[in-house]
């Protein structure tokens, strides 16, 4: 009886802890790969609204691509980079988007 509510508490625990390092390290990404584009991580991710980001990032990024097509931008958002931290970046982008009423603690 206690031993499973202990384990419990573990189980959820971990599942807290592993939610809140994605959007650590979407933001460490943002910081990495588009702030010397865009700017800060505030500014950044209240460019478009929650429901904007989600979409965005969907079918392998495509909207994101569409964004960035013929600008100084397309080589990223068509590079591994990208891909390879996408669903960290949406976790932090959607966080704090616009109509999030968030606001990232740094960066
Ligand atoms: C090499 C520079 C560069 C990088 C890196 C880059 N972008 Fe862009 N991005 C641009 C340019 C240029 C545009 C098109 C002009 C504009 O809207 O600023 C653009 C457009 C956008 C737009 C659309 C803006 C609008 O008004 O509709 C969003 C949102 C965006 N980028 C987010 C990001 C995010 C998030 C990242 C990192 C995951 C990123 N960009 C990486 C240069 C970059």
């Amino acid at each position: 009886m206690k031993i499973s509510t202990l384990l419990l508490s573990v189980a959820l625990l971990g599942t807290m802890t592993v939610a809140q390092a994605d959007i650590k390290k979407g933001q460490k990404a943002y910081l990495k790969q588009c702030k010397k584009c865009h700017g800060n991580g505030t500014k950044g991710a209240a460019m478009k609204t929650q429901d904007e980001w989600a979409a965005a990032f969907a079918n392998d990024n495509a909207g994101f691509k569409a964004w960035h097509k013929g600008t100084k931008g397309e080589k990223y958002a068509n590079g591994k980079k990208l891909k390879k931290y996408a669903p960290h970046l949406k976790d932090f982008l959607y966080e704090y988007g616009s109509n999030s009423g968030n606001v990232p603690s740094c960066g």
